[in-house]
């Protein structure tokens, strides 16, 4: 079988980790991938979303799987297009992802709230704004309890919702994000929503389209600063399973959201295919739905894969092929610790191209330990960072301390110029592991 995945960070190091592990895979291909993906099979430079592009690749190399890793290509439309062509071409090609309509679940704020609203999926109350109605934005703003959370509607990185204790400062950013052309055109409709206060975490789901099944919860850790201060990154750490979310717990997630959101895909004639990753907060006991994602997540993955027994490839065949109900998800209990190394200065301008050292015993055989490369490129010869995140480093442990230390310790020793990492991931959560 012959594979194409879309994407370069320790994400997809994990899924191409994790798929390498069975026999029938003859070409395993990469783009844009990264050093560590390039060891498991062929780097391509190709632009996930670039859709001809893609397929073109895809019908050259008679790709019989394709896998996107993270939201852009889905949401510009790669699982309607490739399968469009591929049905004119007379190809039989699957792929492992939703296509555009549902990818808007993430693709656009507004529809996931509004998708919502009309299945009784708990999520914090809000309105949407453009340009066209500020003076009601204002009015509604008016009427809410700080904190004000503002929301782009579109794609914005991770950048786009702002959170103020300041009504000024709520009113500044809704006209900048709307008439100032703040984050572009993801901006132009904004969200705005009441402030919910818990405990964040997420779970994992994966449909064909007619069942589903869970696959884990995780909790990742955003902020670049210990103690969750300073600006938002796309993840430095993650903890999985995460101990509050019990049976009790997890039962509110199934019959609350994950189940009313599958069915209500399928009754509005869009059923879903792929990975889906919800984003909660814990509100005393209460789940409420913060944001959906139509992929898995980074460094969710590397903290979920390693502890998955069953194969990988086979997942993702039988979810792409609408057979996920002759496959199980068998997932090892013991707790992944996942911590990120990035660059000196990141989220914001970082240097490239610092040697990184790995010690010897890394790459040969390490039964429950794993070194996920995200920003790596091989340079000369050498290993260097390529990127803000470079590298995640994930243990299993029979408790959250455990692997934590085994994390830490494997951490500490790989080193390049202006190495920073998180020293507090997982510590809140010990008191309840
Ligand atoms: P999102 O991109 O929607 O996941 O939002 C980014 C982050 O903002 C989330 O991970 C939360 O930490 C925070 N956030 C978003 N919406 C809310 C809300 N309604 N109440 C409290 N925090 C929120
Ligand atoms: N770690 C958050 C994300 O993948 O969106």
């Amino acid at each position: 079988m012959n594979i194409l995945l879309l994407g370069s960070g320790g994400r997809e190091h994990a899924f191409a980790y994790k798929i390498r592990q069975s026999e029938r895979v003859s070409k395993l291909f990469i783009a844009p991938g990264n050093a560590g993906t390039a060891q498991l099979g062929e780097n391509v430079v190709l632009n996930p979303t670039d859709l001809s592009a893609v397929y073109e690749f895809c019908k050259r190399e008679k790709i019989d799987l394709l896998i996107p890793g993270n939201e852009d290509p889905l949401v510009a439309g790669l699982v309607d297009y490739i399968e469009k062509m591929s049905t004119i071409d007379g190809l039989s090609m699957l792929v492992a992802g939703p296509n555009q309509w549902c990818a808007q679940l993430e693709g656009s704020k507004d529809f996931a709230k509004s998708f919502m609203a009309r299945h009784g999926i708990p999520t914090a109350k809000y309105q949407s704004f453009d340009a066209t109605n500020l003076t009601e934005a204002y009015t509604f703003l008016e009427t809410l309890t700080p904190p004000y959370v503002l929301k782009a509607d579109g794609l914005a990185a991770g950048k786009g919702v702002i959170i103020t204790d300041s009504l000024q400062e709520a009113k500044d950013t809704l006209s900048d994000m709307t008439q100032q052309g703040k984050f572009g055109k993801a901006g132009e409709l904004v969200v705005i929503e009441e402030f919910l206060k818990g405990i964040e975490l997420s779970v994992f789901a994966v449909s064909d389209g007619k069942t589903w099944q869970m696959l884990a919860s995780a909790k990742d850790y955003k902020r670049i600063g210990n103690g969750d201060t300073g600006l938002n990154t796309g993840g430095m750490g993650a903890i999985s399973p995460v101990p509050f979310a019990d049976e009790v717990f997890m039962k509110k997630v199934v019959d609350r959201i994950v189940e009313p959101t599958f069915s209500g895909l399928r009754m509005e004639g869009q059923p879903y295919k792929g990975f889906l990753f919800i984003g909660l907060m814990n509100v005393g006991g209460d789940p409420m739905v913060i944001e959906y994602n139509v992929r898995m997540g980074d460094p969710e993955t590397e903290a979920i894969f390693p502890r998955l027994n069953s194969s990988l490839l086979e997942l993702l065949e039988s979810m792409a092929a609408g057979k996920l109900n002759e496959y199980q998800v068998l997932l090892d209990p013991l707790t992944a610790a996942t911590l990120f190394l990035v660059s000196e200065g990141y989220p914001g301008d970082i240097k490239k191209g610092k040697e990184i050292r790995l010690p010897e015993h890394i790459g040969s055989a390490m039964e429950d330990q794993w070194v996920f490369h995200a920003g790596t490129i091989m340079k000369d010869n050498r290993l260097v960072t390529n990127g803000g995140r470079v590298i995640a480093v994930t243990s299993l442990g029979d408790s959250i301390q455990s692997a934590l230390n085994r994390s830490n310790a494997l951490a500490s020793s790989i080193e390049f110029e202006g190495k920073y990492q998180r020293n507090d991931i997982g510590l809140d959560l010990l008191a309840k592991s």
